[in-house]
């Protein structure tokens, strides 16, 4: 079974895609009942899986579901799949849902949760996007508020950051920056953002109303431990208009450069210097981590 697309583990089950079935009454599928992951392999190796399994869990906890799997039950199962393919990039998606049972919004009407688990090629993000910076503009839509489904919850609902994208398409927008209610920056719809001032790397504190990144966390730490400026502060998209730097930051996106906010162009409109210097950093911290899951990686126990 080498060489494949794409692979879906259900509940423990591994089928091809197109045999990969999910129930109309599945509450994830209904009412975007559910919470998901997702990360990526360097080199056949799933990056930070511990961290995004322990985030999982944080976010079912978050919306009142206490998953039935364990995560070494979900980890096991991810070697299982990685062992079916050859390739070193791919994209891997955990989801779990609350399940199925009588249509209705009352969760106790659910029989017991859904694990999910695509297994696919990573396409990587084009390389012009780091060469030249991407563009981002301020959405009409709101981040959904801290006392409605936390942003810090990664569950599967994300209407609003699906209006927000598609805002930014309609004016030929890479991303959207989502506000709060407040006016201050959130995140973009599916990474978190950053700007540089005075040679300070900037991002909004978790109170905004976003998600706790796993990428940002980790730059957060790459910053303080390579004693370079860093904080968080909420910002104004016209304080980003005026930012000496802005990048976005994901698991998929490592740290993209913006070049260009709401039309205005970002410093001299080419990617900041203190981002890729960043970016450096951040791929020397991937690749030690890599080697060292590599020792720790069951086919290398065999
Ligand atoms: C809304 C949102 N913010 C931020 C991120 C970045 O998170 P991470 O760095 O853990 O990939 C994501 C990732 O998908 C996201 O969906």
């Amino acid at each position: 079974m080498k060489n494949l697309d794409a692979l879906i583990c259900i509940n423990g089950k591994f089928t091809p895609p197109e045999e990969a079935t999910v129930s109309v009454f599945d509450r994830g599928f209904l009412y975007g009942d559910s919470v998901y992951e997702v990360t990526l392999t360097y080199d056949k190796v799933p990056y930070l899986l511990e961290t995004h399994l322990e985030r999982l869990e944080r976010s079912a906890l978050g919306i009142g579901m206490e998953l039935e799997w364990s995560a070494d039950q979900i980890k096991d199962l991810i070697y299982r799949g990685l062992k079916e393919f050859d390739n070193d990039r791919l994209y891997i998606r955990i989801m779990v849902t609350r399940g199925c049972g009588e249509i209705g919004l009352d969760p106790s009407l659910s029989d017991g949760q859904n694990l999910y688990i695509i297994f696919r090629e990573l396409k990587p993000q084009p390389k012009i996007y780091y060469i030249e910076g991407v563009s981002l503009i301020t959405a009409g839509i709101l981040r959904n508020p801290k006392k409605s489904v936390d942003p810090n919850v990664k569950s599967g609902n994300y209407l609003n950051n699906v209006l927000a994208i598609s805002q930014a398409k309609e004016k030929g927008a890479y991303d959207a920056i989502m506000l709060n209610a407040s006016g201050n920056v959130t995140e973009s719809t599916t990474a978190n953002i950053w700007i540089v001032e005075n040679d300070t790397f900037i991002t909004p504190p978790l109170e905004a109303g976003l998600l706790g990144g796993i990428t940002r966390a980790t730059l957060i730490e790459i910053a303080q431990k390579n004693d370079l400026p860093v904080k968080e502060e909420n910002f104004t998209p016209e304080r980003m208009r005026i930012a000496q730097e802005v990048f976005i930051t994901s698991s998929t996106r490592e740290v993209m450069p913006v070049t260009s906010v709401d039309g205005q162009g970002i410093g001299n409109s080419k990617p900041g210097e203190k981002t890729k210097a960043l970016h450096n950093l951040y791929r020397q911290y991937i690749q030690e981590n890599i080697s060292q899951e590599k020792k720790k990686a069951p086919w290398n126990q065999d």
